[in-house]
């Protein structure tokens, strides 16, 4: 990561509207944003001399730098990169609203910072003084952003929990963001369940990613608490045409028919939320979940490559479907298998997740694959940690509905879940969120 002191410009004053108050800070990290009057604005100036610095910087100019700011956020339509740490927060009890506005604010900064190579301040690592903590904690010296992106979200709790509106937003709360209704086979960790806010950190190093996550819940300390997070080592889909189709560790490539970044009218239609849903804070941001979903892979392995593919609806190798093809290849579901039955199981994943028999439902798929130690039977505590953007959560639950009854349902157990809204991107000077507080 690239060394701040010359790369920081001087700190502009509050963007008008940000809400940028330096004495609500006081719980935060003083050196990062309590020290300035303007520590927490994020000014237009500052994001273009980043950007810039970083590309004459020499290390970093090679790695993918993903901008912070933008109509939607980052870490959505952005092509997957390698790794994931996803993070779940509680905001605590005898936090205030104005403090909940500033720890948005701080992270916005810190987040808008790491996405270029940057510590998390000025002074970062090793540029405070030697009394003092450093602001950041220094695992990213010397490494380049890695095509860091960060994004967060606010869950349901953040509107409204135990029937008490902590922080004057219950009406602000869209009618869809509710936690999810429990589904068939559901065996649910509540503490590694739900969170009042979220941070999705994925970055092609995953010390990028744990560094962007550490310093992030540092930055929550006094105004917010880690309630779960989540590592995952390696992509579940694509979303460029460019990259590859990974692959899940059933070992068949996952991400074929996903949402592609170039695919603006699928992306208006199925992830973005548009002004006739509303609200109007969240026009343009998408709703994410996400599920821990634990996968018996020694049973899996023990299966027949063919009732594996079958289970699927796809071939292992080539990814087709198995009603014929390449990977590209549209399934037919109406095709003859060998017998009389449809080439295509009836009752595969594929055809069950399909949009023809989901009124047309699709969602972007952003998942990674985790492996978490093993249990003392000596099974690995392995599976996919799934995410999807969807315009609202109705389209996750339309589809995780129609799986109750999948050939692959019997090879996994969802452990975890939450839902968010994700607000959309930032502009300059501004921050994650500032609409819902507007
Ligand atoms: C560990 C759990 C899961 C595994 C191993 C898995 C695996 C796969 C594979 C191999 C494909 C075919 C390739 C592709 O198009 O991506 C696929 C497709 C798909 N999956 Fe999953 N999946 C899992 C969970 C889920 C869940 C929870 C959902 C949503 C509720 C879901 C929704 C979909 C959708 C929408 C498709 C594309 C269907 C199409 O349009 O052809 N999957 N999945």
């Amino acid at each position: 990561m690239t060394e701040a002191s010359d790369l920081v410009p001087e700190a502009p004053e509050p963007a008008e509207g940000s809400g940028a108050r330096p004495g609500l800070s006081r719980r935060g990290l003083l050196g990062l944003i309590g020290a300035g009057t303007a520590g927490l604005a994020i000014g237009a100036g500052v994001g273009a001399a980043i950007t810039a610095s970083v590309t004459a910087s020499g290390g970093a100019s090679t790695a993918a730098v993903h901008p912070f700011f933008g109509a939607h956020q980052a870490g959505i339509t952005t092509p997957v990169q390698d790794h994931l740490h996803f993070a779940a927060f509680d905001v605590d009890d005898d936090t205030t609203r104005d403090e909940l506005v500033a720890l948005l604010q701080d992270w916005s900064y810190a987040a808008a910072r790491m996405t270029q190579g940057l510590d998390v301040s000025a002074s970062g690592a090793v540029g405070g003084s030697p009394q003092a903590p450093p602001d950041d904690t220094g695992e990213a010296l010397g490494l380049p952003a890695s095509a860091l992106t960060v994004t967060f979200g606010v869950g349901p709790g953040l509107f409204e929990k135990d029937g008490i509106d902590r922080f004057g937003l219950a009406a602000r709360r869209p009618a869809e963001l509710t936690e999810l209704p429990a589904f068939l086979g559901d065996d649910l960790d509540p503490l590694a369940s739900g969170g009042d806010l979220c941070v999705q950190a994925c970055a092609d190093d995953p010390q990028i990613a744990v560094h962007a996550v550490r310093n992030l819940t540092r930055i929550a300390f006094g105004r917010a608490t880690l309630r779960w997070s989540q590592l995952g080592f390696g992509r579940t889909s694509k979303t460029t045409v460019a990259q590859t189709t990974p692959r899940n560790l059933f070992g068949f490539k996952d991400g074929t028919a996903n949402i592609l970044a170039d695919d603006v009218a699928a992306l208006d239609e199925h992830v973005w939320v548009p002004a006739a849903d509303g609200p109007a804070w969240l026009v343009g941001g998408s709703y994410l979940v996400a599920r821990r979903i634990r996968q018996t892979i020694e049973v899996w392995d023990r299966l027949r490559l063919a009732e594996q593919e079958r289970t699927v609806g796809r071939s292992k190798g080539e990814g087709a479907p198995l009603s014929g093809g390449t990977e590209n290849t549209d399934p037919d579901f109406e095709a003859a298998g060998e017998s009389a039955s449809p080439a295509i199981d009836v009752a595969s994943h594929v055809r069950l997740a399909h949009p023809d028999f989901n009124d047309g439902t699709r969602m972007l798929r952003r998942g990674y694959n985790f492996v978490d130690g093993n249990d003392d039977l000596g099974a690995l505590n392995a599976g996919l940690f799934f995410l999807s953007f969807q315009r609202s959560p109705q389209q996750f639950i339309t589809v995780q509905r129609a799986l109750a009854k999948d050939l692959l349902s019997e090879y996994l157990r969802h452990v975890g879940s939450g839902v968010w809204a994700v607000p959309p991107g930032a502009r300059e000077g501004s921050y994650v969120g500032a609409g819902l507080f507007a």
